[in-house]
C-alpha cells in the first residue's frame, strides 16, 4: 500500500499520474491531510482510495510513504508520526531543504529514505523529478519509486551533492520560461498578432523546440543552425541577443539560483 501526508497540489498530481499509469489501483492508496475539504476532494476525485484524518493510521499502513506536506510542516509531521514508521517502510520526500541528514535525524540509519525533488510540470504529466535514495534504498526498491515518478513525467537517479543544482534547473526554470512565453507573446503583440492567440503559439513553439531535442537526440546548437540561414532573419535575432547576454543570462540564472539553494540548506 502507497501512504500520502498531504493531498495538496504535488500529492494529487502523483495519485493521478499513479492511477493513471496503472502502477496502483484506488484500493491501494491510502491518504491523510490536515484539511477535511482536500479529503472530500480527494474522494470524488479518486473514488475507491482510502482516506484519513489521522496520520499516525497512514505511518503504520504504508509500504511506500510519500510526505507531500510544505518544508516547514515536516518537522511537526515527523514529531508527530517517525517513531510509528517502519525502517522496511521507503518514505519518499518531495520538499526543497529536507536533507537526507535531516530524515535521518527524525527516523533513524536504519530507514529506507528517498529524497526526491519534482517539478511543477508534473501537474500536467510533464514533471521532471530527481531521486536521491540514502544507503539503505536497495535496487528493487528504487525501481519501485521510479516506476511513481515516471507515471508523471521522467525521473533521473542523481547524488544529492547535486540536487540544489537540479532544482535550479528543473525546479526554478519553469519560472523563467514563463517569463520567455510572456516576453515573446509582447513581441508579437508588439507585431500585430492578438494576444490571445500570442501566449499559446509562442507555448507551442517552445513545447515543440523542447520535444526536437528530447527526440532526435541532436544537439542543442546543432538545431539552432538548422533554423538560422545565412543573412536571414533568424540569426539577426540571434545576434542581438548575445548582444544582450541571453545565454550568459541563463547561466547566471542557473548559478545564482543554486547559490541560494546552498545558503538555504545551510551548505
Ligand atoms: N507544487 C509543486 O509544483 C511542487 C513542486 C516540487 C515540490 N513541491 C513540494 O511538494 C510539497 C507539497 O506542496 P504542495 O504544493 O502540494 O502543497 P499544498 O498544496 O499546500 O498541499 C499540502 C497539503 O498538506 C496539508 N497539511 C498541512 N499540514 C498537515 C499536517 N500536519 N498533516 C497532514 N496534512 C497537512 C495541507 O492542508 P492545509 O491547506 O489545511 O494546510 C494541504 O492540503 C511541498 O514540500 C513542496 O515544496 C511542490
Amino acid at each position: 500500500m502507497i501512504g500520502f501526508i498531504g493531498t495538496g497540489n504535488m500529492g494529487s498530481a502523483m495519485i493521478g499520474g499513479i492511477l493513471k499509469g496503472g502502477i496502483y489501483s484506488p484500493s491501494d492508496i491510502i491518504v491523510s491531510d490536515a484539511s477535511p475539504e482536500a479529503l472530500e476532494r480527494m474522494k470524488g476525485d479518486f473514488p475507491g482510495i482510502a482516506t484519513s484524518s489521522d496520520n499516525k493510521e497512514i505511518a503504520r499502513k504504508a509500504e511506500i510513504l510519500v510526505l507531500a506536506v510544505k518544508p516547514h510542516i515536516y518537522g511537526p509531521v515527523l514529531t508527530e508520526i517517525g517513531s510509528l514508521i517502519p525502517p522496511t517502510t521507503i518514505t519518499v520526500t518531495i520538499a526543497a531543504g529536507v536533507t537526507l541528514e535531516k530524515m535521518t535525524a527524525w527516523l533513524s540509519d536504519k530507514h529506507r529514505i528517498v529524497r526526491t525533488m519534482p517539478n511543477t510540470p508534473a501537474l500536467v504529466g510533464e514533471g521532471m523529478t530527481a531521486l536521491c535514495p540514502n544507503g539503505n534504498v536497495a535496487a528493487a526498491d528504487l525501481d519501485r519509486i521510479r516506476a511513481i515518478f515516471s507515471s508523471f513525467g521522467k525521473c533521473e537517479v542523481l547524488p544529492e551533492s547535486q540536487i540544489n543544482g537540479f532544482t535550479s534547473l528543473c525546479g526554478s526554470s519553469p519560472a523563467w520560461v514563463f517569463m520567455m512565453i510572456e516576453a515573446l507573446a509582447d513581441g508579437a503583440v508588439l507585431e500585430g498578432i492578438p494576444r490571445a492567440k500570442a501566449y499559446p503559439m509562442a507555448a507551442q513553439a517552445l513545447l515543440g523546440s523542447a520535444k526536437m531535442v528530447l527526440e532526435t537526440g541532436k544537439h542543442p546548437a546543432e538545431l539552432k543552425d538548422m533554423v538560422c540561414s545565412p543573412g536571414g532573419t533568424t540569426i539577426e535575432a540571434v545576434s542581438e541577443l548575445e548582444s544582450h547576454g541571453f545565454r550568459s543570462a541563463l547561466i547566471e540564472a542557473v548559478r545564482v539560483c543554486t547559490n541560494k539553494a546552498d545558503f538555504l540548506s545551510g551548505d
